[in-house]
């Protein structure tokens, strides 16, 4: 059996087949994953393939997910693939930034570049790929706004009802007006992500939808082609650090499982350290990971922040996301609302941009090198999870000065406030003159 789904938990391994519609071991409780027997004798001629793809006009060779097909093979066949060409995003450098961090340099692989503007688009090609595997008609999800854009277009794009559940009002508009415009049945729950979470997972079971929150472990196999492409991008060489935010913790489970896989199969030669990075009042993880013997999990019931993509108290893939810093001799740090928000504009300077949790990777990681865990001269590469569009009411505000945390202002270090100008072309040029 090539693909199986195996039972994250180490005492336990049960295995199951690949096409059974579970997300927690039936046997145990525990996380869910995909397990391959790779055809090791092939994995040499990977490389050149891969590359030779990026030169062909298949829709499934342009994408960046299915391009790596070889490394995800849990389906019977590709015929069924939707792919709106996720992936293929591109690595920037941001010298202003590796400045701010105390760097010399820092790359910046910038998901925001996908169809729908965020990471989640990499893994959701693969779970939809797989409700058609599966023949079910309706997905569903519950979203900070990022994963319900991307549901809301992958299944009307393969003609599957999306049913998304959103925190009321605590979502980025442009997030929710992906989700409208895409054509999602839309319900807005007066309750936090942690909470409807275990509502949605009740109620799919019961009515048969299939589930697309990054505990669907295909979800997680199209985020590890992130990393893949990262490395073929460049020429293979591993960086010391992958820095990344962490919210539900699927894309760090997806990025260490990727690694170690690619390690594995000989195609890099040693792991990068993770770096996770949350924010400040919503970092269940951090506090985990700072604890004595990293055992008691302990979720924070009321989670706090203005990157509302990462407002999360009570993370899901934990387990995965700990092993995987664990074993790529990593890290966890946390930042405040206002080194976010200093840290984002930094990378807007860059001519990047990116949006609020994007950013607490740059935040991150300008604390671990004042604090010396990453060298000034360290290979790091930060991984820019939205647009800087999903969220252009936090740019506005920050930029005219009036951006708040719970009614405490944040200072706007690099404030770019418009100026309203009178139709008169003497007082515009007056202005101008002034550089
Ligand atoms: N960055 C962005 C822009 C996100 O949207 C998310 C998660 C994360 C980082 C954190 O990733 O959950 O894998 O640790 N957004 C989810 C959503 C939860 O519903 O869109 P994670």
């Amino acid at each position: 059996m090539p693909a199986q789904l195996a039972c994250f938990e180490e005492k336990c391994r049960a295995t199951y087949p690949i096409t059974d519609v579970i997300y927690n071991c039936p046997r145990c409780g525990g996380l869910l994953e995909a397990v391959y027997d790779f055809p090791q004798n092939e994995v040499a001629g990977w490389k050149k393939l891969w590359r030779e793809r990026r030169l062909s006009n298949a829709p499934i060779d342009q994408s960046g997910v299915w391009r790596y097909r070889e490394f995800i093979p849990f389906l019977e066949n590709f015929d069924r693939v939707v792919t709106l060409r996720e992936g293929s995003t591109p690595l920037l450098n941001g010298p202003l930034a590796a400045r701010l961090a105390g760097l010399d340099s820092i790359a910046f692989k910038h998901q925001g570049f996908n169809p729908t503007g965020s990471f989640k688009d990499n893994g959701m090609t693969c779970g939809v790929a797989q409700a058609l595997q599966l023949g079910r008609d309706r997905v569903a999800c519950v979203s900070t706004g990022n994963t319900s854009a991307s549901m809301a277009a992958y299944a009307s794009a393969a003609g599957l009802q999306p049913v998304i559940f959103l925190p009321h009002g605590n979502i980025s508009f442009g997030k929710l007006a992906q989700a409208l415009e895409y054509g999602a049945r839309t319900l807005q729950v007066d309750a936090n992500f942690d909470q409807i979470l275990a509502l949605v997972r009740q109620l799919a079971e019961k009515l048969g939808i299939y589930l697309l929150n990054s505990i669907n472990p295909f979800r997680i196999e199209g985020q590890k082609t992130i990393m893949v492409e990262l490395m073929d991008q460049r020429d293979w060489k591993v960086p010391d650090w992958v820095v990344l935010p962490g919210g539900n913790l699927g894309n760090a489970s997806a990025f260490g499982k990727g690694l170690r896989e690619m390690l594995k199969l000989g195609l890099i030669d040693r792991l990068p350290r993770l770096a996770v990075v949350q924010a400040e009042g919503a970092a269940p993880f951090y506090d985990l990971w700072h604890s004595q013997d990293r055992k008691n999990f302990t979720p924070v019931p009321d989670p706090h922040t203005l990157a509302t993509a990462i407002k999360i108290g009570d993370p899901v893939s934990w387990p995965k996301a700990l092993l995987e810093v664990c074993t790529s001799n990593g890290t966890v740090e946390k930042v405040t609302e206002q080194e976010i928000s200093d840290a984002k504009a930094t990378i807007g300077l860059c001519g990047i941009g990116c949006e609020p949790a994007s950013a607490a990777t740059l935040a991150g990681v300008r604390k671990l090198v004042a604090a010396g865990t990453i060298r000034r001269d360290a290979d790091v590469v930060a991984v820019l999870t939205g647009n800087v569009l999903k969220d252009p009411d936090y740019v506005y505000q920050y930029h005219t000065g009036v951006l708040k945390m719970d009614g405490k202002p944040i200072h706007s270090q690099y404030q770019n406030e418009p100026t309203v100008v009178p139709y008169d072309p003497a007082a515009v040029e007056a202005i101008l003159r002034l550089k």
